[in-house]
C-alpha cells in the first residue's frame, strides 16, 4: 500500500529524517514510538509533501507521490491528523467537513457516516471550530480526515490531551477504519495504547527507523521500551 524507501528529509540545513525506510498494507495499523524530537511528526509531514523528501521515493500503491505538490496528496486518498490540530477556525464544523468531503468528491452518505461516529460533531454542525471545546476540535480534525474516504491515514499523537472516553472514540474510529481496509500509520506515546491495537512497532530514533517489532514482543521485552522511549 505505503512504501516509503530511503527518504532523507528536513528543513532548510537541518537533516532530520536520514534514509528511513518504512511500510504498510491495507488494513494493517502502524505505530511509530520514540522520543520527543526524533522524526515521527516530520515523517507523517514529508508523507503529505509538506516536508520534501531530498532523497528516496515514497509510493502509495505503486505510483511516486513524493514527486507531487502537497495539494495534491490528500487526493490521492491520504487523511493526515495533524499533532496538536490545524483547523478552518473562521468556518463552522458544516465548512469544516464539506472541504473533507470536497477534497475527493465525496458525497452526503459519507458525511452520515462520519457524524454516526461523532454524533457530538452533529448537534454542533453550525458552530464555529474555534469555539468547539479542545475534544470536540479533535475529533473535527479526525473526522474531516475520514470524509475523504481515505485509503491511508496517518494520525499524529490523536488522543494528547483528551478525557478518556474521546480517546477510545478515537480507538474505535481507528479499528472501524481498520476493518475497512483503510491503512494506518499512528503517531501515539500512549503505550498502553500502541499495545492494545497495533499490528507492528517501528521505533524511530535520530530519523531513523530503529528497530521493527511487535506488540507481542514488546509485553514481553520491556528493556525494549527503555532503550528507545525511556520508560
Ligand atoms: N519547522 C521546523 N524547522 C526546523 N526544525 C524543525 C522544524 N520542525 C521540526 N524540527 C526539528 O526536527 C526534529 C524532529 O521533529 P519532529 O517534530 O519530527 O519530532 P517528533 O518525533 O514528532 O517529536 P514529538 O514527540 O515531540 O512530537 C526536532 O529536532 C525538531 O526541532
Ligand atoms: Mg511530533
Amino acid at each position: 500500500m505505503l512504501d516509503v524507501q530511503g527518504i532523507d528529509s528536513g528543513y532548510g540545513n537541518v537533516q532530520v529524517l536520514k534514509d528511513l525506510s518504512l511500510r504498510v498494507q491495507a488494513g494493517e495499523i502502524l505505530c511509530l514510538l520514540g522520543r520527543n524530537g526524533a522524526g515521527k511528526t516530520t515523517i507523517l509531514k514529508t508523507i503529505m509533501g509538506l516536508v520534501r523528501a531530498q532523497k528516496g521515493n515514497i509510493r502509495l500503491e505503486g505510483k511516486d507521490l513524493h514527486l507531487l505538490p502537497a495539494y495534491e496528496v490528500p487526493r490521492r486518498g491520504i487523511g493526515y491528523i495533524p499533532q496538536g490540530r490545524r483547523l478552518f477556525t473562521e468556518m463552522t464544523v458544516a465548512e469544516n467537513l464539506q472541504i473533507g468531503l470536497m477534497t475527493r468528491n465525496q458525497g452526503p452518505e459519507v458525511l452520515e457516516e462520519v457524524l454516526d461516529m461523532f454524533p457530538r460533531l452533529r448537534e454542533r454542525l453550525d458552530q464555529r471550530a474555534e469555539t468547539l471545546s479542545g475534544g470536540e476540535q479533535q475529533m473535527l480534525a479526525t473526522a474531516r480526515a475520514l470524509c475523504l474516504k481515505p485509503k491511508l491515514l496517518l494520525l499524529d499523537e490523536p488522543t494528547e490531551g483528551l478525557q478518556p472516553s474521546m480517546i477510545s472514540l478515537i480507538r474505535n474510529a481507528v479499528l472501524a477504519l481498520k476493518q475497512q481496509n483503510v491503512a494506518i500509520i499512528l503517531v501515539e506515546q500512549r503505550v498502553e495504547a500502541v499495545l492494545e491495537i497495533a499490528d507492528r512497532v517501528v521505533f524511530v530514533e535520530n530519523g531513523r527507523s530503529a528497530l521493527e517489532t511487535t506488540p507481542e514482543a514488546l509485553q514481553t521485552d520491556k528493556e525494549l521500551l527503555h532503550r528507545y522511549i525511556g520508560v
